[in-house]
């Protein structure tokens, strides 16, 4: 039973001060093991819709069984904000002996860092060990904390980037500046991906704007905008000569980078080689020669922000930061 009849409230201030992309990873890897060894439950996403707003709510529970750690993360979409963040989430850690909510934390970082891991974890079983040279395609909210990540992961030496936005690269550029990389801006994609070792793609397209022909033998992707129906970054054809590794099978074919393909016909989920938790826990193999194209599709599991919510928690509560409330 955690902290009894208290309930510790980190806001935005409190989890910035806390959160490192390391214990991330560490939080992220451990909830792929367990989706991999299925001590999990993960109920899909349920969804409002409103319509009149072009906005949606979604719910996301999540439980890590051997560690006893549930929840649930609650979180919005809305593209049209212009005084409030497009997306804002909040996330509730519950005692799971008795259902009591012992923490609830602005969960928005929370979301940019846990995307960011599933994208290291995924660099560190899938790319080439001497990779050290990054595309990205997108410069938004999601490319920083994956280029941490990879960076956490990997020895990278150089980042080329394209956004259609000047002002998207320039504010990265800005982000990314302790990590003493050599950058390059790239006037097209075609630029940032050709000859590089690890290509992460955060866009929201829904056309593919990368083709098969640029990508090089060996290369490893992180394919992360595609999360919901009708988006895709890849060229099919690259999907077709490429091992692709879903976060998980179910939310990756009703709106992955493979959601599209698969409608389409052009795909088939049989083509898909595995989920991360089967090669985390290493009952599937990852990368097995260096000339081999490998894809992470990921859509952003409940795990993932549950684990990394208790990894904060956890912190928390050793600087003895937050403050506790009576709620309940
Ligand atoms: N897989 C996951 O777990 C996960 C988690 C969070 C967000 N996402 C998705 O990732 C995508 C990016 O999210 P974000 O928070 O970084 O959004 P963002 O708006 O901050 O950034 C997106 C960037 O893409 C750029 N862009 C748009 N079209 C482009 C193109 N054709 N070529 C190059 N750049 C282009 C935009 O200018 C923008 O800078 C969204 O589709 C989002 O839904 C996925």
């Amino acid at each position: 039973m955690e902290n009894k009849l208290t309930t510790l409230k980190l806001s935005k201030s409190d989890v910035e001060e806390i959160i490192e992309i390391e214990d991330i990873i560490e939080a992220v890897e451990s909830a792929f093991k367990q989706f991999g060894n299925e001590k999990i439950q993960m109920p899909p996403k349920a969804y409002l819709y409103f319509n009149k707003h072009n906005g949606d709510y979604r719910t996301m529970p999540g439980y890590l069984e051997e560690e006893e750690i549930a929840g649930c993360k609650l979180v919005n979409s809305h593209p049209e904000n212009k005084e409030y963040p497009t997306v804002m989430a909040v996330l509730i850690l519950v005692d799971t002996e008795t259902g009591y909510p012992y923490c609830i934390m602005d969960a928005t970082e929370l979301t940019a860092y846990r995307t960011g891991a599933a994208g290291g974890v995924a660099t560190k079983y899938l790319s080439r060990k001497d990779s050290d040279t990054v595309g990205l395609v997108g410069a938004g909210v999601q490319a920083e904390t994956q280029l941490r990540a990879v960076n956490t992961v990997r020895d990278i030496k150089e980042v080329k980037i394209h956004d259609v936005s000047s002002e998207a690269t320039e504010n990265l550029l800005k982000q990314i500046k302790d990590l003493n990389h050599k950058t390059k801006v790239c006037k097209t994609t075609k630029e940032a991906v050709k000859d590089t070792d690890i290509v992460i793609t955060t866009t929201p397209v829904r056309k593919p704007i990368v083709k098969a022909s640029w990508i090089s033998p060996g290369t490893h992707i992180n394919a992360i905008g595609a999360d919901a129906e009708g988006k895709q970054e890849l060229e099919t054809k690259l999907l077709k000569k490429s091992k692709v590794v879903v976060d998980d099978y179910k939310p990756a074919i009703h709106g992955g980078e493979v959601n599209v393909p698969i409608t389409n016909k052009e795909y088939n989920k049989k083509d898909i080689h595995s989920d991360i938790g089967k090669i985390v826990n290493q009952t599937k193999t990852g990368r097995t020669n260096p000339k081999e194209i490998t894809i992470f599709d990921s859509t952003g599991l409940a795990v993932q922000d549950i684990a990394s919510g208790w990894k904060i928690y956890q912190k928390a509560k050793q600087k003895n930061i937050g403050q506790k409330i009576e709620l309940i």
